[in-house]
This record gives C-alpha cells, structure tokens and sequence, in this order.
C-alpha cells in the first residue's frame, strides 16, 4: 500500500506546504463513515501537527516531512494560539484542534494517524518504517515515552512497570487508527489552556480504555525519541555517514528513532542534533541542508547596516576599510554608525567624512553623545523598522570582514538570522558558541572545533553569537528592546531573546568571512599602541608592520644579499613599524647616560655604552621576544643553517640613538649574543649624515642602510666591529644581542 503512496508521494510532497489549511483532497475522499472507506487514494498514514506560526522549528520538521515523504497535515496555522505559554502547561488546544479534524474520521479505521508536535520535533526516517514499527506494537494507539514525568508527578505510582526508563507518557507524538483516536478523544473535553500532556496521561492511565485500545508507550524509542533527560543514550553517527547521511542511535535500547522530539529543556540539544540529521550535514556530501541555488537579489533587499564601536578596539583603521570595501550595492545600505570611544573619535569622523554621502542614508551617534550601548543598539533596529528596512545588519569594531562579498553571501544562506563564521585566527575563540551552560553561558559542543577550524562547513544552528549578524525584519520587529534584558550583556541579551522566541540563529562558514579582534590586551595609554599588539592581533599587525617582502628571504632559491662576508641583510618591517617605533622612544625620553654605570643591568656595569632605551623600559620586551621568534628567527634558519634556538633568547633589546652632539660612535667590540641583529629605523642621507657599522676583520662597512631591513651578523670573535660616526641629525636603531 504505501509503495504506491510513494509514487503519488512525489506531488504531494511538492505541495505540502500550500495545502496546509483547508480541505485536502485526500481527507474529502477517504471518510464515508461507519467503517465503509472509499478511498481512491493509497494514503494509509497522515500526519498531523499543529503550528499557529511558520517558525524556524516549524520550517525544519515541513523540510524533513517533506525529505521523507510524509503527508502531513498542519492545523491551525495562522490562529491565534490559546495553548498558554510554550515553557508551562497548556497545549489543551492542539488536542481541540486535533479532534475537530478527525471528525470526518468516525468509524474509520483504515487510515492510521500520526500526531506530532512540529516546533521541536523532526522526522529521521520515513513513513513506511514508521508504519512496520507500528505494527509491531500490536496496538491501537502508540504515545511516545519519556524519562520524566510531566506535569503531575504524584501519578508515577499508577503507570506500568516498564524495563526501560522511558517510562511516562509524552504528548509530542502518537500513532494510531484514526476512528479510535477520534473516540478517545471524544471520552471527555479539554480547554485550550489544560495541559495536553496531562490529558492524555489520565487517558493512559484509565484501565478501562488502555485495554480496550491496547494503548501502549513507546519505551524503547523504536518511533518516537524524546530527547530531554535522554542525551547519554543516543548516539550521532556522523564518522560512520552512509551516502544517505548521518544518523541517531539510541544505545540503550538498540533502535534508531524515526520522530525526534526536543521536549522541556532539550530544544537546543535538538538544534545540535538537526545539524546533521534528516541529511542535513554528512561528511560526504557536507551541508546537504544549505541551498544551493543561487537566490535572486534583484532588486537588492534594503538593509540597515549598523556598524558599532563600543570598545577601544586596536586596528579601528583597517575595520572601516572592509566595511568601505564591501560590494553591497551602497545605495541599498541605510547606515548607522554608534561610537562610545572619544579616543576613536578622529578615526569614526574620518569614515563619515569619506563615506557616509555614498549610503541611502546615515545616522551617526558620537562618543560625546553618551549614549549606552544597549539602548543604541535598540535604537538601529527601530530605525530600521521605521525605515522599513528588510534585514538589519550589525557589525561591531572587532569583526573584520575580509571577505567583500560577506553581505550578499549571507543573503543567500536564506535564514532569518544569520551570522558570518568569525574567529581569532589560530584560536578557539569565534563568534557562536556551540553550547549552553545550565547558567546560560559559553559551552562548547563536540563538534565546535571542527566547525571553527572549517573541517565541517555548513549553516549551524547554535544558541549565542555575537560581532556580526544579519537579521530578517520579521524577526526584530516581534523582539522590543532586544538588547536590554536585565542582567545580561547587549548580546547575550539578544541570544536570549531569541532563543526564548524560538528563532534560531545560525553560523555560516560555508564560506571564509573574515576574522576576529582581539581588544582584550590594547592599552590607549601607550603611545602607538597596535605597535605593541603583534602577540593578540597577529594577522592584523603583521598586514600593518611587516615588510610586504619578508617572506621572498625565506623562499628556497632566494638570494640574501650579503654587504660583508657572513653579513646578512633582509627586509622585515614597514617604514610605518620604524617611525611608530621611534615615536615610542621618544616619547618616553628616558635615553642612558651612555656611561659605564647602568642600573638597568644585573651587573650595574656596561663595558661599551651607547645612548639607549631598552624595550622592557616601554613595555615592550614580551612583543619583541615573539617578534624575535615569530620573524627574526626563521631568517637566521636560513643562513645560519643548523642552528636552531626556539624560542631565540634574548636579554638586551633596545634602540640606540647616535647624534653628533650626544654620542655620534661607538667604539669597536663584540657583542655577547651568538648573533645580532641590527634594524635600520631612518635613513642615512635624509635623516642623518654619516653612521653604519664597519667590521674590522673584514675592513668591510654597511653605510646605506636600509629602512625598515636588518643587518644580521655573528656577535663573537669573526665581527670585531664599530658604529661609524654620525656627523649630522640623528641614526636610529634597534639591536638585539641574540641567545647570549
Ligand atoms: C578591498 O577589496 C579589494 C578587492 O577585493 C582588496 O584587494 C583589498 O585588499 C580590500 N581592502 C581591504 C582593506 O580589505
Ligand atoms: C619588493 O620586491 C620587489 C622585487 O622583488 C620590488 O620591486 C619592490 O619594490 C619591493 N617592495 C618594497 C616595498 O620594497
Ligand atoms: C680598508 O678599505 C679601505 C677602502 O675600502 C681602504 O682604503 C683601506 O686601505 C683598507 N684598510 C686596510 C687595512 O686594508
Ligand atoms: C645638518 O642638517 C641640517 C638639517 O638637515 C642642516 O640644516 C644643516 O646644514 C646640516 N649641517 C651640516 C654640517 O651638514
């Protein structure tokens, strides 16, 4: 029989959706009352459910009905729902709602219905396997079975003995003959607000009627899998994936479940599980849930982009740059710009200035403003509205969104709320987490570091993200005052919200969107501060500080220039890093006395002084050791070859300053470090006259140093060498005594 169905599946599967309410051809056909059937179609299971609202948990179970071939029923869609509140008891409404529809069904028990919740239930199998499981039960009406007991817990005592420790009743999903469900249903009446579940447990519980009926739950989860205090016995085989996806197993008792149901509390450990079930991600195939035709975007949606500086935040330059470069089409860009940073004001006022005129339009609040951050934040989203935008889309100072194209691409996840995968480069610390605490707060999920490494790609449906999101204006036009939940921050607010009106929030690596800043460690109070950020924001500063040919030294057939023998010369850093790096020394303006005595050192005694600043003097020692080892080091790899000393260690790292009327040489030594380093931070002939460094065993001098290149040479016995007099302005440099 339901081979048959199959064939005529394919239609109806495609028309599921529209036939939702109203009368369906085949229920029309099918009930003639009193037991006599004329049913032309093949149809021997329907599916109900009830849902007032297409919401994401809605749309997820009408996508996997519709994968396997169910003919489900939604009823009630676009009522008001007078259930009460999803959290508490209520639900006498889908039980009213249900009743009314198998009306027509008296009599008639050739048609076996299931019911199920759709918000958190999914399909994992298909209908024919369903039905065979049915059978099996050898029964008139199957509930699915839970491991608590809900809402009255004094009636544990009446329920059967059972083997397993699904043990109670749960409402979310039954199968049974149509005419009998009906006549059960018809024993007494409920009101919309009693509680479904209860309803149906006295229903169990009356000996009378479960003999009559032969009513049975389902204690093995051989159909129905009710996740909320069962998550250690079940099982995501996605290592183990068959072509036809990944599947759920329920350990204990040996079946794999074909309706998941995410009752009470375990709604987000469905969310993690719907990932991958219902062939939504396999390794094989990847993300078989995410579209793959390409949406079309004329005319482009109007999105309010909201862009927000609420941290002192290193790379503030660079963020602007990328929110400039993306390639949404501008004239469908409402802009918002909030910045609480007097120190970022010049830099916020400069992109205004520049770029603002480009938009729709542009609303700006200003550090002096005084605005909080929460009730900014409120304040886009009702301009948006106001504006009648079609997504809001916020990025914050620390989401740096390499990828242009970011806007458009989330379009295409087609989600109501999305965001683009953000993470600090070669860290675990992204923008999503993959888990919720009990308390509500950062978890991680087993499969987090596979999705922040981009091992799995696809769309996620998690329960917090944060920095950068695109949302529908359907959805923040149902939350008012999104981000002002008590006692939360604006985003943990929002995730809140949201997963409180069961929206889901989805993170998207289907693609590489860009990266995460770290402003934990940035300190205004320096002078140049993202000079000292090179640990934090790598990535960042290296495009800022590192010389655009360092790494030509380090491919295999490049040729280091050699100005004296074993002298080696490499570009490493940006005139910017050398004028940032003088303004810090400057700035401080503690040069030495260039005298012997120097109670910076162990020893209080420097046998060959110059006029100096040491790194640690402007807290800068640790940046340098990790400038020393993430880029001096594999230089010296490459001349010095066999020697490897990682970390490289070093304790005297300082700039020297050499003017004709302070100390304008220095006389000739060897240095205490088995090499040395030697960066030119000015340049001779522009900004000073003289200077260099002349090696004596060789006669040989370096005089037309380079800015922003090194000089690398041995410190002991071979480079007996000296600092050639300055005759005009003054010489910078920056010298390291390496592994001493
Ligand atoms: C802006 O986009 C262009 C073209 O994609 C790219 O070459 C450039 O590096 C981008 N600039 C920034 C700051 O990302
Ligand atoms: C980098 O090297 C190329 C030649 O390989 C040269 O043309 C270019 O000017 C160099 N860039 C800088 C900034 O020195
Ligand atoms: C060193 O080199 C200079 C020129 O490069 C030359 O005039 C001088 O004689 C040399 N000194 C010695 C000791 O070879
Ligand atoms: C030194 O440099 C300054 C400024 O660059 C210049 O005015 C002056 O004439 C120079 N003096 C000598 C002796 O070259």
């Amino acid at each position: 029989m339901w081979k048959l169905w199959v064939l005529f599946g394919l239609s109806f599967v495609l028309s599921i959706l529209a036939e939702d309410d109203g009368e369906n051809k085949i229920v029309e056909q099918v009930p003639v009352g009193n037991g006599k059937v004329i049913n032309q179609f093949p149809v021997d299971l329907i599916t109900y459910t009830v849902a007032t609202e297409e919401t994401d948990g809605y749309l997820r179970y009408i996508r996997s009905a519709h994968l396997y071939g169910y003919h489900v029923k939604t009823l009630g869609m676009g009522e008001k729902w007078e259930g009460g509140a999803m959290a508490g008891t209520g639900g006498g409404h889908k039980v009213n709602l249900l009743r009314k529809a198998l009306k027509p069904f008296k009599g008639n028990n050739n048609i076996i219905i299931m019911f199920t919740d759709s918000y958190d239930v999914m399909f994992l199998g298909p209908p024919d396997q369903v039905l065979a499981k049915f059978r099996k039960f050898d029964s008139r009406l199957v509930f699915s079975a839970e491991v608590l007991l809900w809402p009255d817990k004094s009636l544990a005592p009446e329920f059967p003995v059972t083997e397993t420790s699904y043990k109670y009743l749960n409402s979310g999903g039954f199968i049974g003959y149509a005419g009998d469900i009906l006549e059960i249903l018809e024993d007494h009446p409920i009101k919309n607000d009693d509680d479904d579940q209860l309803y149906y447990t006295k229903l169990f519980l009356n000996k009378n009627l479960r003999e009559k009926y032969r009513m049975r739950l389902d204690h093995k989860a051989s159909i129905f899998q009710n996740i909320n205090a069962a998550t250690q016995d079940l099982r995501l085989n996605v290592d183990k994936a068959k072509t036809d996806g990944t599947f759920l197993e329920n350990v204990v008792t040996e079946e794999t479940p074909l309706v998941l149901h995410g009752n009470g509390p375990s709604k987000l450990a469905l969310n993690f599980l719907s990932n991958y079930l219902a062939r939504s991600w396999d390794p094989i195939n990847g993300c078989t849930a995410c579209p793959r035709d390409p949406l079309d975007l004329s005319p482009p949606p109007l999105i309010m982009l909201a862009v927000f500086v609420p941290w002192n935040t290193p790379f503030l330059v660079e963020f602007f740059d990328k929110i400039k470069n993306l390639t949404y089409p501008k004239n469908r860009i409402m802009l918002f710009v909030y910045n609480k940073m007097e120190y970022h004001d010049e830099v916020v006022d400069n992109f205004i200035e520049e770029s603002a005129g480009q938009y729709l339009s542009h609303k700006q609040i200003a550090s002096k403003d005084n605005t909080p951050e929460s009730h900014a934040r409120n304040l886009a989203v009702q301009l948006c509205l106001v504006k009648k935008c079609d997504y809001f889309f916020t990025v914050d100072s620390l989401a740096h969104l390499d990828n242009p194209d970011t806007m458009q691409n989330l379009l295409q996840a087609r989600k109501r709320f999305v965001a683009p995968m953000l993470v600090r480069p070669n860290k675990a610390w992204s923008n999503f987490w993959g888990d919720l605490s009990p308390q509500g707060y950062y978890a991680r999920s087993l499969d987090y570091m596979e999705i922040v490494n981009n091992e799995r790609r696809g769309l996620w449906n998690v329960p917090y993200v944060s920095s950068c999101y695109l949302i529908h204006q359907e959805v923040i036009s149902k939350i008012k005052g999104a981000f002002t939940q008590e006692n939360y921050d604006p985003d943990m607010s929002l995730a809140k919200n949201l997963r409180d009106s069961g929206v889901f929030m989805f993170v998207d690596n289907r693609e590489d969107y860009g990266h995460l800043i770290d402003a934990d460690t940035f300190d205004i109070t320096l002078t140049n501060p993202e000079l000292y950020q090179n640990v934090e924001n790598q990535l960042d500063w290296a495009k800022r500080y590192i010389h655009p040919n360092y790494s030509q030294s380090l491919m295999e057939d490049a040729v280091i220039p050699q100005p004296c023998p074993d002298v080696y010369w490499f570009p490493i850093v940006t005139p910017r890093y050398c004028k940032e790096l003088i303004e810090v020394m400057e700035t401080f303006g503690k040069w030495s006395s260039g005298k012997n005595t120097d109670e910076r050192l162990a020893g209080g005694y420097e046998n060959v002084p110059t006029r100096d600043i040491h790194m640690n003097q402007v807290a800068m020692e640790r940046q340098w050791l990790a400038f020393l080892g993430d880029y001096v080091r594999p230089l010296q790899e490459k001349v010095f070859i066999g020697y490897f000393h990682d970390p490289p260690r070093s304790l005297m790292n300082f700039v020297v300053r050499y003017r004709p009327d302070e100390q304008p040489s220095l006389r000739p030594h060897h240095d205490s470090s088995t090499f040395t380093i030697n960066l030119a931070l000015n340049t001779p002939g522009i900004d000073f006259t003289g200077g260099g460094c002349h090696f004596i065993r060789y006669n040989c001098s370096v005089t037309n140093t380079k800015l922003g290149w090194l000089l690398m040479h041995p410190g002991r016995l071979t480079h007996y060498h000296e600092g050639l007099k300055v005759t005009n302005g003054t010489r910078y440099i920056m010298i390291s005594f390496v592994d001493p």
